[in-house]
């Protein structure tokens, strides 16, 4: 059964409740969703798997209905995210590292002499960034590395750094992709990075405290790999799957790796500028031989891409190729009657439409689950870019995504 139902638009909904409101990321999902599968198709849930899992909603919403929560995720800033969002702290001991660190900052607001930070040395540094603005980045990077020695409050601090970083670069603001301001735009461009940086703590620290007094369950954040494995113990042991897997590869959708790489630069993550290139999707498959899916629509949507670009078709095959082995490896982990809740988009390319819905049914019916339904919605205020490249050339654009699919499959008996 295919349907469309407004009520899952959920379009007046508060998306920022508990750590919800940490750190902004590319096409995160809307709780409410998580929310929604978790009470229809996880009544009995005691473990649930994001192989794909981004900053974490949906292990954030299991943990608060006290269903334990496994994730991976190759994005090394999206795991930070999703781990901190999803770890409870002691309110008194966050609290006394909150005061101490807005005394060290009033204190440099008299003595700015003490502020003689080590200055980080990447690539292209100061592209992004203004001498004086990293400085005080790194007398905030400085601080959370000597100063605090607790690594659940460390990665706490740091998350809340990651978006003073974001918004005290040159990145133009409200795109995903790394690209710079105008220099009339630099010009005038003066952020407070401490009164900034004291926000994001606070606003945090409000939604940190909402969700451990309400979290009952442990969440994990690992990077393994589903397109190539999945650890044994996960093997017929997971009750329900909740995840939005990526629309595409990276390079012509959602750029998770540039999105995330002057965070991740500073935050000295190995490969900051390599995550694209690991994502799924991000190898092209060279093999001259056209690779065929399970699913007929999928295949024939790629004849016609065929017939039109035959370079924008290798990068759509290389992705649905790792989309189809890391489904095959997802499907192992789940026990008999577990449910798998795919929350997908179905992208354009050169004015061809994906059925990534089709394809997601017909990889798991593959694999032994029955389909149950796939719910299709309006897209209203998932953070993505509703417009793209369908031929990838700069400038011309296409509307797309406005709606997305909610793809339901249980596991059959054997
Ligand atoms: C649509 S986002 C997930 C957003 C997430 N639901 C949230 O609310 O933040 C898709 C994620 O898949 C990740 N990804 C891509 N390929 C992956 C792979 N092979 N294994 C694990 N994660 C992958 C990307 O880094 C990205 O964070």
């Amino acid at each position: 059964m295919k349907y469309f139902d407004d009520s899952w638009d959920f379009k007046k909904a508060e998306t920022k409740e508990y750590t919800h409101c940490f750190h902004n990321y590319p096409a995160m999902m809307i709780p409410q969703i998580a929310r929604r599968l978790l009470m229809q198709f996880g009544y009995n849930a005691r473990l649930l798997f994001d192989p794909y899992c981004g900053s974490g909603t949906s292990l954030v919403e299991a943990t608060l209905k006290g269903v334990e929560a496994i994730g991976t995720e190759l994005n090394p800033l999206a795991r930070l995210i999703a781990t901190t969002k999803t770890t409870s702290l002691d309110k008194p001991i966050l609290d006394t590292c909150l005061k101490k660190f807005n005394n060290y900052l009033f204190m440099l607001m008299f003595k700015p002499y003490k502020m003689n930070p080590k200055l980080p040395h990447f690539q292209n540094i100061d592209y992004w960034f203004a001498s004086d603005i990293q400085k005080k980045l790194a007398t905030i990077k400085q601080y959370i590395d000597e100063q605090i020695e607790d690594i659940n409050i460390q990665n706490f601090f740091k998350v809340a750094f990651s978006e003073v970083i974001r918004e005290s670069s040159w990145i133009r603001k409200g795109e995903f992709k790394l690209s710079r301001m105008t220099v009339a735009q630099r010009k005038y461009f003066q952020p407070d990075i401490f009164g900034l940086m004291q926000l994001k703590l606070a606003r945090n620290r409000q939604g940190l405290l909402a969700y451990s007094r309400q979290c009952h369950a442990k969440g994990q954040v690992f990077s393994f790999n589903t397109v190539t494995q999945v650890p044994k113990h996960l093997v017929n042991n997971i009750d329900i799957v909740i995840t939005s897997p990526p629309y595409g590869d990276s390079r012509t959708t959602v750029a998770y790796g540039q999105f995330s790489r002057l965070s991740s630069q500073w935050l000295g993550f190995n490969q900051a500028n390599q995550v694209d290139k690991l994502l799924m999707g991000g190898k092209l498959n060279n093999s001259s031989a056209p690779l065929k899916f399970e699913c007929a629509m999928l295949n024939e949507s790629i004849a016609k891409i065929a017939e039109k670009d035959q370079k924008r078709v290798k990068e759509v095959i290389a992705f649905y190729a790792d989309y189809e082995k890391s489904i095959e490896n997802v499907a192992k982990t789940i026990k008999e009657g577990g449910y798998v809740c795919y929350v997908v988009g179905n992208r354009r390319v050169k004015g061809v439409d994906l059925p990534t819905d089709e394809l997601t049914k017909t990889a798991f019916e593959k694999n032994g689950f029955k389909h149950i339904e796939t719910i299709i919605r309006n897209i209203q205020n998932k953070r993505m870019p509703s417009k793209n490249s369908p031929s990838n050339v700069a400038g011309k654009i296409d509307k797309t995504m406005t709606r997305e699919y909610i793809v339901v499959l249980q596991k059959l008996g054997i």
